[in-house]
């Protein structure tokens, strides 16, 4: 596997401390700022979808694949739906910097399928699960209310690529012979995602998802 997929020309890629931050008004340039930011993350999102069935399928069964190229797909209309509103605003994917953390993070755990699930579904699109419901009601706040709907439609499916994470993280720790996947998934959180889960969680939506509250709230800030 390549260590990075290609990319397009456009938007540079910037550390994430350069990010350009707006608040989201009735004004179009905080909401382009949100759609973009949210379109740079789908768009990895579809490559790490890849990256996951090519550079680890052969240790699963099928269905493994199938799933992943479900969760591509899924990430590919997201994009599309993001792009689409992008471009109601004026904008286009491209037009602003994006950070590469997403990228990173997914290298950093290539070499091991149970770490990559550990942390990127199971981290990064639990997180997305967090922090999208209050971002649909600042959308509705400012009456976007098509945006709001985009990101309600990829709110819904992040739910099923939460699950599918779950799922196939207990399945290699079973299948690995591991006993306790709670704390094999808390140790590899700590040693490949740098920094400590941030509350409050969405504990409805990551139950939905398989993922009890005594697996992610330990590794929170304020959890002795
Ligand atoms: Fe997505
Ligand atoms: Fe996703």
């Amino acid at each position: 596997m390549p260590d990075r997929p290609a990319r397009p020309d456009a938007p540079i890629l910037v550390s994430p401390s350069a990010m350009p931050h707006r608040r989201l008004t009735r004004g179009v340039r905080g909401r382009v700022t949100l759609l973009h930011a949210l379109a740079h993350i789908e768009l990895n999102a579809i490559d790490l979808a890849w990256d996951i069935v090519a550079r680890f399928s052969s240790q699963f069964p099928p269905a493994f694949a199938a799933d992943w190229l479900k969760v591509a797909a899924e990430e590919a209309e997201h994009f599309a739906l993001l792009a689409a509103r992008l471009a109601d605003l004026g904008a286009a994917y491209g037009d602003l910097p994006a950070h590469d953390g997403l990228w990173q993070s997914s290298q950093e755990t290539a070499g091991d399928a149970l770490a990559r699930l550990a942390v990127i579904p199971m981290v990064h699109e639990a997180r997305g699960l967090d922090v999208t419901p209050m971002m649909i009601g600042k959308l509705r706040a400012v009456e976007d209310e098509a945006s709001a709907e985009v990101l309600e439609r990829i709110y819904r499916d992040e739910i099923g690529h939460v699950a599918i994470g779950n799922r196939w993280f207990l399945w290699l720790a079973a299948e690995r012979g591991l006993d306790d996947p709670r704390a094999a998934w808390q140790s590899l959180v700590r040693r490949h995602f740098r920094g400590a889960l941030k509350p409050p969680f969405n504990d409805a939506a990551r139950s939905t998802a398989g993922f009890p509250g005594d697996w992610y709230a330990p590794l929170a800030p304020d959890a002795a």
